[in-house]
């Protein structure tokens, strides 16, 4: 086997390639040993009485055709030395291709496999950083409302892409109102994320606030599972930046941060959200004079809390057991306080996230496209403008 033979010192392998221990021209053989020792110091001798007895002139003649042979066969061992080392690291080579592990008698394969390893370790280094499993992550429950319209697949591709660059643990859940759309479906099995595709299927004639009855869906579902992390609610026509999700794992209880608001309509943007100091919430943005009566002026996306409080309210002291729900009755614009509320008492409650609210981490698009065609699947029946190429 080629393996063992790379484990045989060279001069082994050597003294094999040259026809081994039997070979009369090996240098153990018992033949050799005879033409170097005996006959090597006959001749010599014999020569010396030769010169001084010319009557025994043939003989001597003879002898010394046979010590030159000796000499010529003893040059030729000596040739063959340097060829046997040649073989030797032909087959050593082989013998890697066939057992890649390295052994230290191959200086290039240490060398080689020396950067190879450090190009392995850098790279794990950064997947560890990034995706390390060891380290003990809270886990993100990600609760998304959707529905099929022309940007959708824009929207969705957009939050789950951003989704999957966060360091997991991260559940995605998606809801949908009556039925999963295989359009929704589709995006989600594509993007290699952990995701629950759930539907809503309250039979309701006059909703005021689907996004609302799809969050509760979602609720409950963390309720029955009781899900362990820190649940934030993501409309999937906002803009989320991955230091929003990397900062969401500080949160203990109920951590908030302002978010930018943009509107067509306003022409400009405006921050809505907590005013902070330090870890404190102290204050609030606020724009809108009509939501003045607000307690807490926060987004929907500003906002996210543990998911222990829904289903182990007693491990928060909580006074009221009631389930925690957005609720469809709610006035427009008070959604967000009226839920706060069941979650926290007030700001003493709330963490300030990042410490300061220092930094604009997503923000909230409201961009009218009711213009716009919506394909049914994502496929284009009529009006394709297909052009052939000219031959
Ligand atoms: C505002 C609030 O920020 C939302 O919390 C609230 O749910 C929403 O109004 C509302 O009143 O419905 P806004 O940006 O105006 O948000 O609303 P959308 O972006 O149209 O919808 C919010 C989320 O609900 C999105 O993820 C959207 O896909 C979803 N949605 C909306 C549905 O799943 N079905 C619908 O029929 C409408
Ligand atoms: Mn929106």
């Amino acid at each position: 086997m080629a393996s063992i033979r790379r484990t045989l010192s060279p001069y082994n392998d050597r003294s094999h390639q040259n026809g081994g221990n039997t070979s009369p021209f090996s240098l153990n053989s018992p033949s050799h040993k005879h033409n170097t020792t005996t006959r090597f110091a006959s001749p010599l001798s014999t020569f010396s009485v030769g010169h001084l007895a010319p009557r025994k002139g043939h003989r001597t003649w003879r002898r010394l055709v046979y010590v030159c042979m000796l000499f010529f066969l003893l040059g030729f061992l000596l040739g063959l030395a340097p060829f046997g080392e040649v073989e030797d690291v032909r087959s050593r080579d082989f013998s890697f291709e066939v057992n890649r592990p390295p052994t230290l008698d191959v200086k290039e394969d240490i060398v080689v496999d020396k950067v190879e390893l450090a190009a392995v370790e850098e790279r794990e280094v950064v997947v560890k950083e990034r995706f390390d499993y060891d380290v003990a992550r809270k886990q993100l429950i990600v609760v998304t409302p959707t529905y099929n319209r022309a940007l959708q697949a824009f929207y969705l591709n957009r939050l789950g892409q951003v989704l999957r660059l966060v360091p997991p643990p991260v559940l995605w859940i998606v809801v949908e109102m009556n039925e999963a759309s295989t359009e929704t479906a589709d995006i989600l099995r594509g993007m290699g994320i952990m995701y629950r595709h759930l539907v809503c299927t309250k039979n309701l004639t006059d909703i005021k606030d689907r996004g609302v009855h799809q969050r509760n869906r979602a609720l409950e579902h963390i309720e029955y599972h009781k899900l362990d992390g820190i649940v934030y609610f993501a409309d999937d026509d906002n803009v989320y930046s991955l230091e929003l999700f990397e900062t969401m794992r500080e949160i203990s209880r109920f951590g908030t941060w302002p978010v930018a608001m943009l509107a067509q309509s306003k022409n400009k943007a405006t921050l809505e959200g907590p005013v902070c100091n330090g870890s404190q919430v102290i204050g609030w943005h606020t724009n809108e004079k009509s939501k003045r009566l607000r307690r807490f002026h926060v987004d929907m996306s500003g906002f996210a809390f543990n998911s222990t409080i829904l289903w182990d309210p007693k491990r928060w002291n909580k006074r009221s057991s009631a389930l925690i729900r957005q609720l469809d009755t709610i006035k427009e614009g008070f959604q967000e306080t009226t839920f706060i509320e069941q979650v926290v008492e007030d700001e003493s409650q709330m963490e300030a996230t990042p410490f300061g609210c220092s930094k604009i981490m997503n923000w909230h698009l409201h961009l009218e496209a009711r213009e716009l065609g919506y394909p049914k699947g994502w496929l284009l029946q009529t009006n394709l403008d297909a052009v052939l190429p000219i031959e």
